[in-house]
């Protein structure tokens, strides 16, 4: 069954879960490997939360595949893919910080339909159906209506490269001087729950992958925001743009001219 309901019954249950475990590791982790540059860090728990929601999702549907951050993709051919990101903000999570959750969100022949993202610490579950609205604790999330650019306050993100960081620098100092402030919390999949919750009015960032954004985009856009990259094209690494409809426009109109979508240079 491809119920999306049930779906969301299922990442719930292993989203929280693994973000039990990763909590209470959390005081005891350290560094285990490095990624795409040496502040791009690995823990233990990354590793170790992702193989729990592996096996809890694949143990209830073996025919699905699964994309996680840590463990690549793995194949079946139900037409469910499963995009996990087992701690989204890491460096927050290495520092004992509270800004981090896990990532599930469920697809169904390359339409994201359901998506949770786990707090733990924040005490904070997002769920979203596609169709059925996003919530937190209860409550159905709605993002800021109406809120001109000088007077919204944005989210964004840095990737881990040095040559990307210096042209996400230029942009931003493009940025913050036209909107009322600048937040940068650290965990992608958050920020974009932050916008459907109203605590911040719009985000955008370069070089983000599927795992950060699948679950929290969907939770994004079943709460009013549009969510999409630039001219028209789908999120995706280039760029995510993440808004109210008019403060979209406006902020997509604000970075199109500076390169956004691209790492500065003559290059992309
Ligand atoms: C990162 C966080 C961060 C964002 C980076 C992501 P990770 O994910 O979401 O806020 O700026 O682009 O890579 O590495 O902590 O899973």
């Amino acid at each position: 069954a491809t119920d999306p309901r049930e779906l969301l019954t299922l990442a719930v249950e292993a989203a929280e879960h693994a973000g039990r475990l990763a909590a209470e590791g959390q005081a005891k982790v350290g560094v285990l490997a490095t990624k795409s540059t040496p502040t791009d860090v690995v823990t233990e728990m990354d590793r170790a939360a992702e193989r729990l929601i592996r096996e809890r999702l694949l143990g209830a549907r073996p025919g699905d595949s699964l994309l996680g951050e840590e463990g690549g993709a793995s194949g079946g051919s139900s037409g469910v893919r499963w995009i996990v990101d087992p701690i989204d903000g890491t460096v927050n999570y290495l520092y004992g910080r509270a800004e981090w959750a896990v990532s599930i969100a469920a697809e169904v022949d390359g339409e994201v339909v359901a998506g949770v993202v786990a707090a733990p610490v924040l005490g904070e579950v997002y769920t979203a159906v596609r169709g059925q609205g996003a919530w937190c604790a209860g409550e159905r999330l709605r993002v800021n209506e109406g809120v001109p650019l000088e007077m919204a306050l944005v989210a964004t993100g840095f990737g881990y490269a040095a040559s990307r960081r210096a042209h996400q620098a230029r942009v931003l100092s493009e940025v913050l001087p036209r909107v009322r402030d600048i937040r940068r919390a650290g965990a992608a999949a958050l920020d974009l729950c932050a916008l459907a919750h109203g605590r911040i009015d719009a985000y955008y960032e370069r070089g983000l992958n599927p795992w950060d954004w699948s679950a929290a985009a969907l939770v994004a856009e079943e709460a009013g925001a549009r969510v999409g990259g630039l001219d028209g094209a789908p999120v995706g690494p280039d760029l995510a743009i993440a808004a109210a409809p008019g403060l979209f426009e406006a902020l997509h109109d604000l970075l199109a001219p500076l390169g956004a979508d691209t790492d500065g240079g003559d290059g992309r």
